[in-house]
């Protein structure tokens, strides 16, 4: 079982990128399964029907989300009837969406979790413990679990992925929107990437105008971030191969497309 996983795609520079990359990749990598974290893919905050539509329609299976999934309030019209897409778990009980869904390829079922950290975020419900929770129901129907756990800090997203090793087949982090190359299998099986990276414009911060942010550091006054029309963009992902029995990874690859890291056919 191989899986498909591209980092938080900004605004409409990072879905250009998606329908013209997502099938290259697809036809490079062959992966049964493509996810794509799309909360920042409405003008880099949260995500509208049109999009995640789009995002299916491009050959994604599932879309993941994090700490911007309400910030377009037309997700409240959609997010119940969206079946493939996942929402963080550790929102508070309620919530409207789901943050475990179950993808189907052939006569195997992929799990995928959305979880998000609590360090330098805001408050939500525990992580680790939703994790077990969520686990346990999975398990009843599947070993290929696929995590995209959405957190700030570097240590949060280690010891999720030690705490979950052997338990899932992958702990993906997303949200720094800086690609981090220290991917690996660790011993358990669980395959683990500290942050996957962005999919938008490429000469800014983080997606946004570079100006804006610069001027916030020099001043701290308010600024209205916002996602460049136009400028180089790039693509970030991650391809997990994984028994498709066991549910243990046997390897992970990083992606990187941009003009300093072309990509090959
Ligand atoms: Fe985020």
């Amino acid at each position: 079982m191989r899986i498909l996983f591209v980092g938080d795609v900004v605004g409409s520079p990072g879905r250009d990128m998606v329908q013209q990359y997502l099938p290259k990749l697809k036809q490079k990598y062959q992966p049964h399964i493509s996810i794509i974290n799309g909360e920042n893919a409405a003008s880099g905050k949260g995500i509208n029907e049109k999009i995640y539509k789009n995002f299916l329609a491009w050959g994604a299976q599932a879309v993941t989300m994090g700490n911007h999934t309400w910030d377009k309030k037309e997700i409240f019209e959609f997010i119940d009837d969206a079946k493939n897409m996942v929402r963080p778990a550790n929102f508070p009980e309620g919530t409207p969406g789901k943050g475990l869904i179950f993808i189907k390829y052939n006569s195997f079922e992929v799990a995928i979790i959305n979880l998000q950290g609590r360090t330098f975020m805001p408050p939500l419900d525990d992580p680790f413990r939703k994790a077990d929770e969520l686990i346990e129901e999975a398990k009843k129907r599947t070993n290929l679990i696929f995590v995209d756990f959405h957190a700030e800090a570097t240590s949060e997203k280690l010891a999720m992925a030690w705490y979950l090793d052997g338990k899932v087949s992958a702990v993906i982090g997303t949200h720094t929107h800086i690609q981090t190359a220290d991917e690996r299998v660790l011993p358990k099986g669980t395959a683990y990437l500290t942050d996957v990276g962005m999919t938008g414009p490429y000469d800014t911060i983080l997606g946004m105008e570079k100006e804006a942010v610069i001027k916030k550091f020099l001043t701290s006054l308010p600024v209205r971030f916002e996602v460049p029309k136009d400028g180089r963009t790039q693509l970030s992902a991650v391809i997990i191969d994984i028994d498709q029995n066991s549910g243990q990874a046997n390897k992970i690859e990083r992606v990187l497309i941009n003009d300093d890291h072309p990509f090959f056919s």
